[in-house]
């Protein structure tokens, strides 16, 4: 197969990150992911086990009980987890990318102290609200409502498709604080620390997904949920705005995901065909085959190459939102045309469930839906590529 070690420049530190992550996914998640599969079971003694590692607190600082790791650093361990359970792999790019890197961003002390530490250390997972059943792409559209009471925010509505909202400590959610009279659109919404503790906080229904089964996805409902005043983080009004930056983060995690999963199905379909034998011969000897995992490893290739460059100027202190877009956008594809090709590789076989590749392929698809689409990808991109000088 191709060596995967060299084609990326790792530093000592990230080759031991690497293989740490590459240990633990053999361990304790790749074994088990199909059953998960089968069963949509989230297996939440990871979370511990993964905190124990310091996998959930990797970009944050070290006084919050963080690892302080440079953003490839994180995306290559991400990458590790995502080629063994891509819904473990979810799990993990919320927590260090949305959640935990809002809350370290305009967090007060005291917030940090309560929450973020616990986040970093694996003792609470975080999850991110944004989403609501009629506000996905407009985003600035949602309707959840927080009105002012003395010195607590009551706050109604719903958020719908939170991932890991059934196990979540700690829930960044954007919720409109403007009045239905007086509408500020995207300046209307502010970031609320919720926890499932508060009065009226409900977790709903959960998904019956295609894929990503073993990541729970739920609709959280806020039923006059009192919510203290001191849970509202960064200013009021600021909300979408700092979600937006924080999904600059959040699609390089989703990058990261889609070329493990691309990269764990290239790797099935290369062992496939040295072992296959049509026509008395392995397939791999067939220029047809060498094609499809040559333009497969190319691919994968290309994503990964721009995915660390970008990661590399961000930690530079570029800005990169639209690189990310980029990334999250190539590597989604990538990782739904190579899962595409595995099973071709596979025939008959790659079309059930005895071998694994069908389950890459629907893991893969939801890489190009959350985090925004990749319509949602190409505005943003459009957007900053057609703008005059
Ligand atoms: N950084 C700072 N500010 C930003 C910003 C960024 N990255 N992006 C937008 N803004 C600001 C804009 O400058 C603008 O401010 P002004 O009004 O002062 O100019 C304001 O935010 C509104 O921005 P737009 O006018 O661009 O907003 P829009 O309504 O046109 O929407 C959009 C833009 C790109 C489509 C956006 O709504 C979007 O990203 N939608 C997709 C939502 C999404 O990704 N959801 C993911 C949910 S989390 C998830 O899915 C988790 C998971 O998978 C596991
Ligand atoms: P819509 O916005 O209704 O889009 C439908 C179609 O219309 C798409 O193809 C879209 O690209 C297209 N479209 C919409 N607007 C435009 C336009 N202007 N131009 C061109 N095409 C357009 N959200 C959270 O907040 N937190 C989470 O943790 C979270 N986890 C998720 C986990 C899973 C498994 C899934 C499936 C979703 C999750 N989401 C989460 C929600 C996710 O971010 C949204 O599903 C996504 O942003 C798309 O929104 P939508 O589903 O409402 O689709």
């Amino acid at each position: 197969p191709l060596s995967y070690q060299g084609i990326v420049a790792m530093t000592e530190e990230q080759q031991a990150i690497v293989e740490t992550a590459k240990a633990f996914a053999a361990e304790h998640v790749r074994p088990f992911a199909a059953q998960w599969d089968r069963d949509a079971h989230f297996e939440p003694s990871l979370v511990g086990k993964l905190g124990e590692l310091g996998f959930l607190g990797m970009l944050l600082p070290e006084e919050f009980g963080g690892l302080g790791l440079d953003a490839k650093s994180y995306l290559l361990a991400l990458e590790e987890i995502a080629a063994a359970d891509a819904s473990v792999a979810v799990m993990m790019s919320v927590h260090n990318s949305l959640p935990t890197q809002m809350l370290n961003t305009h967090g007060t002390p005291e917030q940090k102290r309560r929450f973020l530490t616990p986040l970093a250390k694996g003792e609470l997972l975080g999850a991110f609200a944004l989403s609501e059943a009629d506000a996905g792409s407009d985003a600035s559209a949602i309707r959840c409502q927080a009105v002012r009471d003395g010195n607590d925010w009551i706050v109604n509505g719903s958020k719908a498709w939170i991932t890991s909202g059934t196990h979540a400590g700690v829930i960044i959610a954007m919720i409109r604080t403007d009045t239905p009279e007086a509408r500020r659109k995207s300046k209307g919404i502010s970031a609320f620390i919720l926890t499932p503790d508060l009065p009226g906080f409900h977790v709903g229904k959960k998904e019956d997904k295609m894929g990503m089964r073993a990541s729970p996805t739920v609709t959280l409902t806020f039923d006059n949920m009192r919510v203290p005043a001191d849970r509202m983080l960064g200013a009021e009004g600021m909300g979408f705005i700092y979600a937006m930056q924080s999904l600059v983060h959040g699609r390089l995690g989703i990058a990261a995901q889609a070329i493990g999963i691309a990269r764990a199905a290239f790797e099935a379909a290369v062992a496939y065909a040295n072992e296959r034998k049509q026509f008395g011969t392995p397939i791999a000897e067939f220029q047809g085959v060498q094609f499809k995992l040559a333009d497969m490893a190319t691919r994968i290739t290309a994503a990964r190459a721009m995915l660390h460059e970008t990661a590399t100027a961000k930690d530079a202190g570029a800005e990169v939102d639209a690189q990310a877009s980029m990334c999250k956008l190539f590597a989604s594809e990538t990782a739904m045309w190579v899962t595409t090709q595995a099973i071709q590789i596979f025939g008959g076989y790659g079309y059930v469930k005895e071998y694994p590749v069908e389950k890459y392929f629907r893991d893969a698809k939801v890489t190009e839906i959350y985090e925004g689409t990749s319509e949602v990808q190409r505005i943003v991109i459009g957007r900053a590529v057609s703008a005059g000088a």
